[in-house]
């Protein structure tokens, strides 16, 4: 069974982990160059990403929740949205436990805790694998454009939004 409950700093390791498993797996180089995949995801040690991921944390401006083995505690993914501009910003999974769900599991709690904060629709830059799991769960295609990663460095994504409806 899979729980999902809010980041704390002690996940940042396994968070930056994921995040570099999911897009050096998962991501792979038939959608983006080697360079793009190491702007995107540099090593999970690399002190900035560290320092990044503990200020992101704190802020607290970014809802991030991790998805964790009810069985083991093994945190299996992460992701996080940011309601007061409608933006979803995450969705990773470790390549071990891709395709079981779990990535849906998060997508939905993100989505809850986005209506429950207010918003009435979520945007984002999906990158060009994810562009499956996003239609799969309703998002629309706004545009192909370009999203400047922190690096400076352009990849290829795609803008898809999906209007949420209250239950
Ligand atoms: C996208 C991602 C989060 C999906 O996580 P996941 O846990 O494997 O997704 P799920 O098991 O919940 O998949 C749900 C559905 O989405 C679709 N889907 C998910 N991954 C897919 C893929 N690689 N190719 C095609 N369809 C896919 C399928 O319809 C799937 O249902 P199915 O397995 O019954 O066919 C994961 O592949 C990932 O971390 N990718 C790398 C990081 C990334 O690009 N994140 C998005 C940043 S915008």
């Amino acid at each position: 069974m899979i729980n999902l409950r809010p980041v704390t700093i002690s996940d940042v390791k396994d968070i930056l982990r994921i995040h570099y498993a999911a897009v050096h797996g998962l991501a792979t180089s038939t959608f983006y160059s080697q360079n793009v995949l190491e702007s995107w995801s540099p090593s999970p040690t690399n002190e900035r990403r560290l320092k990044q991921f503990h200020q992101a944390i704190q802020d607290n401006t970014e809802i991030i929740m991790v998805a964790e083995s009810t069985e083991t505690g093994i945190i299996m993914g992460f992701g996080s949205v940011v309601p007061s501009q409608q933006e979803l910003r995450a969705v990773y999974v470790d390549p071990t436990f891709a395709r079981r769900g779990v990535g849906t599991k998060i997508i939905t709690s993100l989505e809850e805790l986005a209506v429950h904060h207010g918003a009435h629709k979520l945007h984002l830059d999906a990158s060009l694998n994810a562009e499956s799991f996003y239609c799969r769960h309703g998002y629309s295609i706004v545009e192909r454009a370009i999203h400047r990663l922190n690096s400076g460095i352009d990849m290829e994504c795609i803008k898809m939004s999906k209007e949420l409806h209250l239950h």
